[in-house]
């Protein structure tokens, strides 16, 4: 695992709900909402705080939306710390195959693309995505470090990552995670493919990223655990 706490980077916070068997989807990865309302609120909360919000290709395919701040005394907020009215949606995708006829394309929100040379060649000069940043490793996969710089550079202080699994696997190698939040909600989805947290190859225990619970918080039926990352 690369240790690259002393790049200049956003803090990063992922926000994700899961089943009490730890899955994010059912096995056929539906478009699912399981949360309660309090989890929605949790989620918007987490949301305003951010510069930007990240989200893997998969994800928007499945949801076909941005999540936007809402309720208007977070958008109260957002305006008293002098952040934009709606975080920045920046989508990672090493293909670029996204379908432009995506309700996410239509929404009042400022599209960012994280992508590969080959990824980028149907967005380039088009209106859809603000920004298209190509950030290429030698082997063609998204090179993280050089991603998350660009995004400091860009001023972006604070990123959520909304999911889902084989993005934040990707940044929790690249030890780009700072802090997560996990909703525990009671049902259970099972399934041997249902998409987890973390996917992606998996780290072995030696490897394994380490966490500091910081909170253990109780609504009604879910749980709300707070973690930060252990370096
Ligand atoms: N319960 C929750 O809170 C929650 C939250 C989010 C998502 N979900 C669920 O999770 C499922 C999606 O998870 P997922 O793991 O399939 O999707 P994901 O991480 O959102 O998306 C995977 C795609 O994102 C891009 N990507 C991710 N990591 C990359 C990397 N290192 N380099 C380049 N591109 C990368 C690739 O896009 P390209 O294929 O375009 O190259 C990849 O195919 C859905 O069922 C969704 O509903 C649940």
């Amino acid at each position: 695992m690369n240790s690259v706490t002393t790049i200049n980077r956003p803090q990063t916070t992922v926000v994700l709900a899961m089943t009490a068997d730890g899955k994010i989807s059912d096995f056929k990865r539906s478009r699912l909402h399981f949360g309660s309302s309090s989890d929605l609120a949790h989620l918007q909360r987490q949301v305003a705080q951010a510069d930007g919000v990240m989200l893997g290709a998969g994800t928007l395919r499945i949801d076909g939306i941005a999540i936007r701040v809402t309720k208007p005394e977070l958008l109260e907020q957002r305006k008293q710390q002098g952040k934009l009215q709606q975080p920045i949606q920046i989508i990672c995708s090493r293909s670029g195959l996204i379908d432009d006829k995506l309700d996410f394309f239509r929404q009042p929100v400022s599209r960012w693309l994280i992508t590969t040379k080959v990824g980028a060649q149907h967005w380039q000069g088009r209106s859809e995505f603000e920004q298209v940043l190509v950030v290429e490793t030698p082997t063609g996969e998204i090179d993280w470090i050089n991603a998350f710089q660009q995004l400091t550079a860009l001023g972006m202080n604070h990123i959520s990552v909304l999911g889902g699994g084989e993005l934040v696997s990707s940044l929790l190698l690249f030890d780009l995670i700072d802090e997560i939040w996990l909703t525990v909600c009671p049902l259970i989805l099972g399934g041997f493919t249902a998409p987890t947290p973390v996917t992606g190859k998996g780290f072995l225990l030696s490897e394994a990223p380490r966490l500091e619970l910081l909170n253990v918080h109780r609504i009604d039926q879910e749980v709300f655990l707070h973690y930060r990352r252990q370096r």
